[in-house]
């Protein structure tokens, strides 16, 4: 499952994160700082557009992505890509470690991070939704997301208590300026679970297009 760093799920005793590779479980503390920088999400109504909360994405192009590092494991769109490479230039001059977790994931990808997990976990539908959307939905087929995390803080990856690192509070002052921003806040109007860890790319018409454009009532 190439660039599935890791799948993350809020369970009912706390946060997972999920490794494709071997299934292993992080527990972590509950959020307890300000959010970031706000995205105005799109109406969370139901639509033939959405479901269970979460907004219809079409998987990009394989010719339009690119690595984001040497690697190669983790694509995002070409313009995403440089955009988040210059901005892990710009945090690593002032010491800041934006460790890229995952970011392109094929529907493929999002079939397994949804209905496998939802089956490991026991979780309904509904509840799977929360913190993961289903193949066909994610942000993550299109090319612009990206889970981030702290290089120097590992233990925090996926996790709400990201948002306690200076790698949180250096993209918070300072994504905007590469045009990331967090994509599901505290309290987001999508109902999805709180992810400091996940921030998309609108510094093009497509992308902006892709996230702002008015849905189908
Ligand atoms: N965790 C986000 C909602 C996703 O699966 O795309
Ligand atoms: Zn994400």
């Amino acid at each position: 499952m190439v660039g599935l760093a890791a799948i993350v799920a809020l369970g009912a005793g706390g946060w997972f994160a999920y490794n494709a590779r071997q299934s292993s479980v992080i527990t972590a503390a509950s959020p307890s700082l300000p959010t970031g920088s706000i995205a105005a999400s799109p109406s969370a109504s139901p639509s033939p557009d959405t479901l269970l909360r979460h907004f219809a994405y079409a998987e990009a192009p394989q010719a339009e992505l690119q690595p984001i590092n040497g690697d190669g494991g983790i694509k995002l769109r070409k313009s995403a890509a440089e955009a988040f490479r210059q901005m892990s230039g710009a945090a690593q001059a002032e010491g800041i470690i934006l460790a890229p977790l995952s970011a392109f994931r094929s529907l493929s990808d999002q079939q397994h991070v949804f209905f496998e997990v939802k089956a490991e976990r026991s979780q309904t539908p509904n509840q799977r939704a929360e913190v993961s959307a289903p193949p066909g939905y994610s942000e993550h087929h299109t090319g612009y997301a990206i889970d981030v995390g702290d290089g120097n803080v590992p233990a925090t990856n996926l996790s709400p208590s990201f948002d306690q690192t200076a790698a949180f509070k250096w993209l918070k002052q300072n994504a905007v300026r590469f045009n990331f921003e967090l994509s599901f806040p505290k309290n987001n109007p999508q109902g999805v679970t709180y992810e400091p860890w996940h921030w998309r790319f609108v510094g093009d018409r497509q992308s902006l297009e892709t996230f702002y454009k008015a849905r189908k009532p």
